[in-house]
């Protein structure tokens, strides 16, 4: 699948989940105009970040998400209001009559990422593969232990690719749920096979979830790993990508 730049018309779909995505590290004049589009809660926010790098991050994803929905909602950016969950889930303040549109989104290492659906709960996770990272230590702590044995049965050299897969599988779906981490990530066993299509395994709450929950893998650049994970029914993805300086990705 490729990224491709969004039509004028383009119209949400309850066969589709859209996908958007953008480099970090854009113009200073594109970082700040979408820092005009954010709301004074937002800009609030972002002003206490004091890494440079962490600011733009927070901007660019809150700008994206914002543009994505005036894209596709036919509303200016800067009129979206967000509510969040008692677990800090971001998701938009309706009026009567508005479309039930969800959204969640990510961002790691230079990259952003949002998902847009209607009437879903989704999850989206992006995590660049980082091979100073202690996965094994990692993985024995949060992985279920069928996971964790299936990731140690893997060639050595894949083992790190495969921690990243599992990762944003595992984190994907605990933000489709809405939970976070909090929700317990040895609750539910994913595959670990980095080049399979993601797939839920097992969930210890009650098993008849295993089928209630679709994943997908979002490929975005060979450096990263990243997951969709949604309810609702089998989903196709359409990804959107229509800023210059994005390009170079
Ligand atoms: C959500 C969570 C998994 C994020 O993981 P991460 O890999 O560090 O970050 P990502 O870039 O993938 O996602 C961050 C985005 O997820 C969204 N998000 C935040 N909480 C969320 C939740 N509970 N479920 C789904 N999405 C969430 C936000 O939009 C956030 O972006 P923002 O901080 O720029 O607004 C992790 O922070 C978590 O478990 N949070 C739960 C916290 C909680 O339980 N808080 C209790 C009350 S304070």
């Amino acid at each position: 699948m490729t990224w491709r730049k969004p039509p004028e018309d383009l119209q949400l779909d309850t066969a589709y989940i859209d996908v958007w995505r953008s480099r970090i590290d854009l113009a200073k004049s594109d970082v700040a105009a979408y820092a005009g589009t954010l709301s004074r809660q937002e800009r609030e926010r972002a002003a206490k970040f004091t890494f440079p790098d962490k600011y733009e991050e927070y901007v660019v994803t809150r700008g994206l998400l914002r543009k994505a929905l005036s894209h596709v909602l036919k509303r200016s950016p800067g009129t979206f209001q967000f509510d969040y969950t008692a677990s800090r889930k971001p998701y938009l303040s309706c009026s009567a009559g508005d479309a039930p549109v969800s959204f969640n989104v990510s961002h790691s290492h230079g990259q952003a990422l949002v998902a847009i659906s209607v009437d879903r709960n989704i999850g989206i996770d992006i995590e660049k593969i980082r091979a100073e990272v202690e996965y094994e230590k990692l993985a024995r702590r949060f992985f279920s232990g069928a996971e964790f044995e299936a990731l140690m049965r893997c060639p050595p050299e894949q083992r790190v690719v495969a921690f990243f897969a599992t990762w944003t599988r595992k984190e994907a779906f605990v933000k489709a749920v809405g939970k976070g981490i909090a929700f317990g990530l040895s609750e539910f066993d994913v595959n670990v096979n980095p080049v399979e299509a993601p797939v839920m395994l097992a969930t210890r709450w009650n098993p008849q979830h295993v089928s209630k929950w679709f994943m997908a893998t979002v490929d975005t650049d060979e450096n990263y790993q990243a997951t969709l994970v949604a309810d609702g029914g089998e989903f196709q993805m359409r990804l959107w990508q229509d800023h210059a300086s994005s390009d170079r990705m």
